[in-house]
């Protein structure tokens, strides 16, 4: 009896999903931050995942599905099937907006996004079908719900459009200075934009909801193309992934290589995929990543700056700024973080 209560505890406390902590090489243990991802699954969102689920500083405590890259349906699909493919059915799969703040008409997929992201958002590779659907709780109730649960321990990591965050501190205006950190993939401060000279596709996607955002005092991470466009991955990265011989390691290898290919067509002239979205999740947890400018930030709704990511120039003096800008990163140091944790990721599954 005895040994079955050990068993069954063992069990319990070393299965994957309930990995709470974990102790570090000096024999401390380590407080894994609770993370919420908002993903518009898309490649670089399923890098972002995998990356959350093969850090040790990171316990994913669930999704909330965005368009963007495709539609939220889709996005919730790619997710799930991401998850079972890394067999992480634990971690659930909210739905969150379907389209932007003030937008009236159905959410469209833009060309460009089917360029980087093929038509079914993973390069239109063909993933095994997950048998789960997402809850039925909506996504912006999971965050709030979360925000009051968890408090300073949960990190709310957005690599979609804004419109899923602001509607959730529309609603619970205090989660802004309930949980520890809120990260945003997106913007542009010194680089132009990527889908119009001034800017960054999740912010152009709905800049009324960053704006509104950026004002409302949130302490916010910006993770933008400043220093996701310096963090760059390229084929011979995806051959290792292709070589470990296992499902995984091959579906992320195929979906790279588009995304890569993608790149190699687009104007960027860079020599690899920029890797956005599992930036902002590695800055999450190692901010000694980056350097960042301390700003009050605006966005840009006009026709003319739509998606404008800039400093509020009447407020360059104003006390406690509250959007951390990111402009530098070690990038040598994050690839290794990248690819460490990946390509273990990758091998035992
Ligand atoms: C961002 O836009 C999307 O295409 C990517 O997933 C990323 O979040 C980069 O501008
Ligand atoms: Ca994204």
């Amino acid at each position: 009896m005895k040994i079955l209560i050990y068993l069954i505890s063992f069990i319990f406390f070393c299965a994957p999903g309930f990995a709470e902590n974990k102790e570090n090489t000096n024999g401390t243990m380590e407080k894994k931050v609770k993370m919420i991802l908002d993903l518009d699954t898309g490649i670089d969102d399923a890098l972002a995942l995998a990356y959350a689920l093969a850090d040790p500083k990171i316990e994913l405590i669930g999704i909330v599905a965005s368009y963007g890259n495709v539609t939220t349906e889709k996005s919730a699909v790619n997710s799930l099937n991401i998850l079972n493919l890394l067999h992480r059915k634990d971690i659930p799969v909210y739905i969150g907006a379907d389209k932007a703040l003030n937008k009236e008409d159905v959410f469209t997929v833009l060309d460009i996004s089917k360029h980087i992201h093929g038509e079914n958002g993973v390069g239109n590779v063909k993933i095994p079908e997950s048998p789960r659907t997402a809850e039925k709780q909506s996504g912006v109730d999971f965050m709030i719900e979360s925000a009051k649960k968890y408090g300073k321990d949960l990190y709310i990591v957005a690599v979609g459009p804004s419109t899923n965050l602001t509607e959730a501190i529309r609603k619970e205006p205090e989660l802004k200075n309930m949980v520890g950190k809120v990260v945003i993939m997106g913007g542009a401060l010194i680089v132009k934009g990527n889908v119009s000279l001034v800017a960054e596709a999740n912010i152009h996607q709905d800049p009324f909801a960053a704006n509104e955002l950026f004002i409302s005092g949130t302490p916010l991470t910006m993770v933008g193309l400043d220093v996701t466009l310096r963090t760059l991955l390229t084929k011979k990265e995806t051959r290792l992934w292709r070589e470990l011989g296992t499902v995984s390691g091959k579906i992320f290898a195929d979906m790279v290589d588009f995304y890569i290919e993608a790149y190699n067509k687009s104007t960027h002239e860079l020599k690899g995929c920029g890797l956005h979205d599992p930036l902002a999740v590695a800055v999450a947890v190692h901010p000694e990543l980056v350097k960042v400018l301390t700003l009050h930030m605006q966005v840009g709704t006009d026709e003319k700056d739509w998606g404008r990511t800039v400093a509020i120039t009447e407020k360059l003096n104003d006390p406690d700024p509250n959007v951390s800008v990111c402009v530098d990163v070690k990038v040598d140091d994050f690839m290794k973080f990248f690819m460490d944790h990946l390509t273990a990721l990758f091998k035992a599954n």
